[in-house]
């Protein structure tokens, strides 16, 4: 136990250091204004538009003025040959039909809820018909429009689109903001947001002062965040009388949220789209016929060389194809065209044998069919770069300079973005990879065909077992009809369900809310900081309550980190968790990152954990790429190490200019390295700017630390731990509420005969049939008893239980003491009393 030692060694000096420096002062902080820029933090929405006071001289006069020069420009915009060119075009949607009813309804009423077919125009029209209105009303310079969005990217491309159309650039009278990243100016009057920064600015400015529209969109996706947000503003609206919320739908079932806005009056903007013929699977197979290419017809191709080993290639995937299609029918039972159960097709995965049908369908469209974009509903990015990668110069979808593919999802880059709106050229047929996301949020406008893979990756929570699990499920009947409609917005489309008929019967006919399916952690650390009351009485007002047990459960896991106290009160800890833009596991990393001034190395672990993981596991070389990963990790049984080590030689390499090399050879994603690379950024900003840190060399002088390292990923993921222990061949591995539990095959502690530590602390766990956890870290006793959890809950011998009441550790005389001792002085440095 040399280790522990040494560790306590250090820790002392860590504690006489730190606690002699001035305390790191976070609340004065989030006063101050930013200073960082565009890239600052969630800072900035805590920097208040300077309010034009009317009662001072001169106001009134800058007031109209202002007002004036936004009306002005929208005028000589609109008298422009390009702008009149956009009003036409605005002018063909289906909502302008309906503007001068919108704008009464909203100017009568103080909650409106809005439903109608997506691209209809709710999302781009409906704000700038209020901003249009008002600025016309000469009320300009005075409102202030904020339009949540769900998602980061429809955020910003939206508030692009708006801006596009008005003629000016983001950032002047339209912005964004979405999480640590913005475009807002002192002019902006039409704010796009993500939900989350709508509730963020909430927890500042309870009142919303200043703004007088907030308008919540794609309310029928019923995301917690705008579950939660619902429940806010219900509170909020008899105490803002002005105010005024608009309600966006795309789907039909308006009368919930009216009603639980006291019966607010409903508008549906009726939409045109063209019929859209669907296929279902037993269709599919038979007009696309799977033996579509006989051997024949390959041997036909070509004659050279090239052509020889491209046949072979040819031959294989197609015998591929066939197998995996008589799999399918098999699983179905399709030959007696029954389905035995539901539950017997749990099995069928769209991500292996679907893959080969989505391919399938593809190469029938791009051979057979008239000509059209394809959009292809996927479950992943994962998936949808390895369907890429499988695709890209597929010989059955015909030349390859005649296809254009691309992939969209919420990381995607901009450039990418505008390639998916843009039309491509003649005889250039584009297939766009999406996850649901362009159900309802993105409108391809050229779209055709559809191909839906029937699944969703959803994550849902089993309460009973505390355990979240991400798992591709089936859709629901409104999202296959959403997808449906996605192929006819030029012409008659197709679209191709890659699953039977009664498959879709038995689809429910919405989804669950995501408040009914998700840990609640972040969402209780809100509203104790939102200063809403009691958590259970909080959440049982919500449109659709969430179950007592899961609610329970956050308040223990906050309760576990030392997030809330006994009684449920915010600690210190707590109240710095819920400011920080991350989870709160994450969010006390970086700040123990910070305290310990072993800031880089732990930036890197928790911008990792939330992008993703940057090392790829392409399925054709998987043993290389597992052989590759680990290598970052000969010694130290860490996927988190593994990925530091990863990110630091991809940064040095870059000092090179050898990144790319670098990435090819190690199967890691420059794209996600890059991700990883800005957010780290981001996050230095974030903490200096709250007063975490001030200096860059100074905050990593610990570093190098390995131990300390691990000892703060430790203190994040508790209780996210397991046990380790070694038997003659194998390794068995258990955590207190799940019993016996497996490592994904990810992660380097996958394939080690041995591990030399009593336990692993784990960023995720999730349920397939059996529990298996994704990334992991290696930790010993000292480790877990300094830095796992909170010691409040009940003393050290609490806490011994906590941890499976063992540690013979603890026979050894004195130690306990010191333990205890060191444990309390760590504990209020980290709750800063
Ligand atoms: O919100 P909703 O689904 O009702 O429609 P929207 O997002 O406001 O889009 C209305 C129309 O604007 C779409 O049908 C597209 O024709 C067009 N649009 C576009 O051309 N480019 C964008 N980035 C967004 C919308
Ligand atoms: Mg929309």
């Amino acid at each position: 136990y040399g280790l522990e030692e040494e560790l306590v060694a250090q820790l002392k000096k860590y504690i006489v250091k730190k606690s002699t420096n001035k305390e790191f002062v976070l609340d004065n902080a989030i006063s101050r204004s930013s200073t960082v820029g565009n890239l600052a933090s969630n800072q900035q929405i805590y920097e208040q538009e300077e309010p034009i006071k009317r009662t001072s001289p001169g106001a009134e006069r800058i007031l109209q003025r202002r007002s004036l020069e936004i009306l002005n420009k929208q005028q000589s915009w609109q008298n422009s040959l390009e702008g009149q060119k956009m009003q036409e075009f605005r002018k063909t949607l289906p909502a302008y039909k309906e503007r001068g009813s919108l704008l009464n309804l909203v100017a009568q009423n103080q909650v409106v809820v809005v439903s109608g077919e997506t691209g209809c125009g709710k999302t781009t029209q409906l704000p700038q018909y209020i901003l249009e209105s008002e600025v016309e009303a000469n009320r300009g310079a005075a409102c202030s429009i904020i339009c949540t969005q769900p998602r980061r990217i429809s955020a910003m491309s939206v508030a692009e689109r708006v801006a596009a159309e008005r003629g000016e650039n983001l950032g002047e009278s339209v912005g964004y903001k979405v999480r640590l990243e913005g475009m807002k100016g002192r002019d902006t009057r039409l704010l796009f947001c993500t939900t989350g920064i709508l509730l963020r600015r909430l927890l500042v400015d309870r009142m919303l002062k200043g703004v007088t529209h907030v308008i919540v969109d794609e309310i029928h996706e019923r995301g917690m965040n705008e579950d939660f947000l619902l429940i806010v503003l219900k509170d909020l609206l008899p105490r803002r009388p002005e105010l005024r919320l608009i309600l966006m739908s795309a789907t039909l079932n308006a009368e919930l949220f009216s009603s639980y806005f006291g019966g607010a009056p409903m508008i549906h903007i009726p939409g045109f789209t063209y019929p859209v013929r669907s296929h279902f699977l037993e269709n599919i197979l038979e007009m696309t016929g799977y033996r579509l290419t006989t051997d024949n017809q390959i041997d036909n191709y070509g004659q050279d060389k090239m052509w020889k080993m491209q046949k072979q290639a040819l031959r294989k995937r197609k015998s591929q194809i066939a197998s995996a299609v008589e799999d399918t029918l098999e699983a179905f039972d399709l030959r007696e065209y029954s389905l035995r159960t539901r539950d017997s097709l749990s099995c069928w995965n769209p991500d292996s044998i679907g893959f080969n049908l989505i391919e399938h369908v593809l190469c029938h469209i791009c051979r057979k069919e008239r000509p059209g974009a394809v959009l292809v509903f996927m479950t992943g990015w994962d998936d949808i770069n390895s369907l890429k990668g499988q695709l890209q110069a597929h010989p059955l979808l015909g030349d390859p300079s005649k296809v254009l593919l691309l992939g969209c999802h919420g990381s995607m880059d901009s450039t990418e973005q505008r390639l998916i709106f843009n039309k491509p050229e003649e005889g250039i047929r584009k297939i766009v990879l999406a996850t649901n996301m362009a159900e309802t949020s993105i409108t391809i406008n050229d779209v055709v065909f559809v191909v839906d893979c029937g699944k969703a990756k959803e994550t849902s929570y089993d309460a009973l077992n505390n355990t979240p699990c991400l798992l591709p499920t089936w859709i629901s009947k409104a999202s296959a009809r959403q997808r449906r409609g996605r192929a006819g917005r030029v012409q008659s489309g197709e679209c191709f369900h890659l699953y039977p008929r009664c498959v879709h019967d038995s689809f429910a006919d919405y989804q669950l809310p995501e408040l009914l399916r998700t840990p609640l952690q972040s969402l209780c650390l809100q509203i104790k900081s939102l200063q809403l009351g009691s958590i259970s009485e909080f959440l049982s007002r919500a449109l659709q309550a969430p179950e007592p047990l899961s609610v329970q459960n956050a308040i223990e896991y906050l309760k576990t980190i030392g997030a809330l106290d006994e009684y449920e009160n915010l600690t210190v800890l707590g109240q710095k968790l819920s400011v920080l833009p991350v989870e709160p596991k994450l969010g006390k990393m970086l700040i123990l990152g910070a305290i310990f001034n072993c800031l880089n190395p732990i930036m890197t672990v928790v911008a990792g954990l939330s992008v993703r993981d940057p090392f790829l596991m392409p399925f054709d070389r998987r043993d290389l790429a597992e052989a590759s990963k680990a290598q970052f990790s000969s010694r130290d049984f860490s996927d988190h190490l593994a990925l530091i080590r990863a990110y630091e030689g991809w940064k040095n390499a870059e000092k090179r200019q050898a990144g790319h090399d670098y990435c090819w050879k190690n199967f890691l994603s420059l794209q996600t390295l890059r991700a990883i690379d800005s957010l780290r950024k981001q996050f230095f900003y974030l903490l200096k700017d709250t007063g975490l840190v001030d200096d860059v060399d100074k905050c990593n002088s610990w570093s190098h630390d390995e131990h300390l390292i691990r000892a703060i990923t430790c203190a994040g993921l508790y209780p996210g731990i397991c046990s380790v222990v070694n038997k003659d061949k194998s390794i068995s591995l258990k955590t207190m509420e799940d019993g016996p539990v497996l490592l994904h095959s990810n992660s380097v502690n996958a394939q080690q005969p041995k591990i030399p530590y009593p336990w692993l602390v784990f960023n995720e766990k999730v349920k397939v049939n059996s529990v298996m956890l994704r990334d992991s870290t290696a930790v010993c006793d000292s480790m877990v008893l300094l830095f796992g959890g909170s010691l409040s809950r009940g003393g050290l011998d609490g806490h011994l239980k906590m941890l499976g009441g063992y540690l013979e550790f603890f026979m050894k005389p004195g130690l306990a003491e010191t333990y205890l001792r060191l444990r309390k002085e760590l504990e209020e440095l980290i709750q800063n009393k």
